[in-house]
């Protein structure tokens, strides 16, 4: 298989200082894009070929491109933040690259190499490095490396030609409200993924297929959907872009992965950074009976929900046909924001990175 080397064709006609500094004041979450992208395509006989930066823009699509009816396609999000000297320093790139490999296979499609996957993102922020938010602040810029079928017809199959790509935007607060707890439904018919299913690969379908449920959420006044197994609906799998955890007072829990949720890299680093504090961490089954009863119990001091876009967001109530209820008193636990902190700390380049997370640019 060949590795590409992407060759640059920068833009022209960047955005000015000006205009750039306007957006960074309030990026919001994938509202605006950087000035460049790379894209790399792969076809059957050849492997992957043209790899090129380039102005960041359209793309023409003939209407039979097999993605636009079959939803072959996989994706990543990874951020990119401003180091204490200035520098960037990516988090955890070789994750993410195998985690798209484990999707590419999933969605019987070719698998770009690690390294290519890396140098592609090192190439966009390189280029677009103005477009990272300054050191110390919630903002980085987050990063979106995505991979779609492109052969044209309309027979069911894995397609023999497709285009990698990555996109950069830089992102503030994921939820309006930043650190403010949100409210969760819990879904207890709609599921997200079955076993078997593609849960555990990040495609585009998965989240098609939560999108009645986060809406049917919102009626109900709630931020984010919990979805629950699909075989016994009762066991806890993830909400729509986010796993989640449960804080025992020194202990924090999350699901076991079944095959059926996202192996949450944030989730994965958090297990580690835990223990760093004197957590004790675990992967355990969680009911949703077990949810309600310990928080009535005050046992289940917190729960909150972790992701790349996310970061930690706290959860406050938890509605469910049985009811609703607050956890910890629906403000930010102590856990948590401890938690936070520190997984942003290693992150901004604050404090030291001892298990080899970062990425320098
Ligand atoms: N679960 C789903 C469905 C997601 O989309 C995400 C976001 O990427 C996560 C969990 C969290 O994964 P990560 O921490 O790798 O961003
Ligand atoms: C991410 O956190 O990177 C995701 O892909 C989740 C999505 C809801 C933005």
């Amino acid at each position: 298989m060949t590795t590409p080397t992407i060759e640059l064709k920068p833009s022209a006609h960047p955005l000015s200082d000006a205009e750039r500094e306007a957006i960074l004041a309030n990026p919001g979450f994938g509202r605006h894009f950087t000035d460049h992208m790379v894209t790399i395509r792969w076809t059957e006989g050849r492997g992957w070929h043209d790899g090129q930066l380039v102005p960041y823009g359209p793309l023409s699509l003939d209407p039979a491109t097999n993605v636009l009816h079959y939803a072959q396609e996989i994706f990543e999000g990874l951020k990119a933040y401003r180091q204490p000297d200035g520098s960037v320093a990516t988090f955890r790139p070789d994750a993410n690259a195998r985690r798209f490999q484990a999707s590419s296979r999933r969605l019987a499609m070719p698998e770009l190499p690690v390294e290519t996957f890396i140098e592609a993102c090192d190439v966009l922020v390189q280029q677009d490095k103005a477009w990272v938010p300054a050191h110390g602040g919630e903002e980085s810029l987050y990063l979106r490396p995505f991979m779609i079928a492109t052969e044209v017809g309309l027979g069911v199959k894995p397609a023999n030609e497709y285009l990698f790509m990555v996109i950069a935007s830089p992102a503030g607060a994921y939820f309006p409200g930043g650190v403010k707890p949100v409210s969760i439904w819990l879904s207890e018919d709609r599921v997200r993924a079955v076993p078997g299913g593609m849960g555990d690969a990040k495609t585009g379908g998965n989240y098609a297929a939560s999108l009645l449920a986060q809406a049917e959420a919102a009626a109900k006044g709630c931020d984010q959907v919990c979805y629950l197994d699909a075989v016994e609906h009762k066991w806890v799998e993830e909400l729509g872009g986010m796993n989640l955890y449960f804080v025992y007072g020194d202990k924090i829990v999350t699901p076991t992965l079944t095959g059926s949720l996202l192996a949450g890299i944030t989730r994965d680093s958090l297990l580690s950074v835990a223990r760093d504090l004197g957590y004790e961490s675990e992967e355990a089954r969680v009911s949703i009976d077990q949810w309600q009863a310990d928080s009535a119990n005050g046992t289940l001091t917190e729960v909150f929900a972790c992701g790349t876009a996310a970061v930690i967001t706290p959860v406050g109530t938890v509605k469910c046909n049985a009811g609703e209820w607050q956890q910890s008193g629906g403000e930010p636990g102590e856990v948590t924001v401890k938690l936070r902190e520190a997984l942003l700390d290693i992150q901004r380049g604050v404090s030291e990175d001892k298990h080899g997370w970062m990425h320098n640019l």
